[in-house]
């Protein structure tokens, strides 16, 4: 039988409880999922790094034993197809995802016809989470619970620290 691998690519700066919802979700479709985190130049300077964002990611998905974590650099349909997958799968909050991942989704098959994408809905509770929010708010020293993993919460609060020492 045909073996559905399916890739997750994302930025994940951070990983958010919305992220971990959308990759248990999948973990349940999908034979095997991969996360693939983008180095992603477009989007200039990430608050973490590449490997620590993979060791969030793979800490918080350590007990799903068909999901892994990944890194990717140049076009994400070249990735796919070098992993031997059949979906790339992007989660939609609400209506305002849409049109953008409309645009990706079809530009990905225009680039590769064999790439297909599945969307699927993060809980409810998620549709207003992006790591840019949370980003913010850890700035700003507001409250993370609930938006994140206790895990990626301690990352950030360090972070946040360090890169305010480094300021000084
Ligand atoms: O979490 P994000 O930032 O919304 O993820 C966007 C991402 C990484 C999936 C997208 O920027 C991407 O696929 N980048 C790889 C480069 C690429 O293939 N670009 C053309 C997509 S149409």
């Amino acid at each position: 039988m045909k073996q559905i691998v399916a890739i997750y690519p994302g930025s994940f700066d951070p990983v958010t409880n919305g992220h971990l919802d959308l990759i248990q979700r999948a973990s349940k479709l999908f034979d095997e999922l991969i996360v693939a985190i983008a180095r992603n130049p477009e989007k200039g300077s990430a608050l973490f790094d590449l490997d620590e964002r993979k060791d969030m990611l793979r800490a918080m998905t350590a007990d799903l034993t068909n999901v892994s974590v990944d890194t990717f650099e140049g076009l994400l349909v070249n990735y796919v197809v070098s992993k031997n997958a059949n979906v790339v799968l992007r989660g939609i909050r609400a209506v305002s995802d849409y049109e953008f991942e409309l645009q990706m989704a079809l530009m990905n098959r225009k680039l590769d016809q064999r790439v297909e994408t599945i969307f699927m809905l993060p809980a409810e509770k998620y549709s207003y989470l992006s790591s840019r929010i949370v980003r913010e708010i850890a700035h700003l020293g507001g409250p993370l619970t609930g938006f994140v993993p206790e895990l990626v919460e301690q990352r950030l609060r360090q972070k946040v620290k360090s890169n305010g020492e480094k300021k000084q």
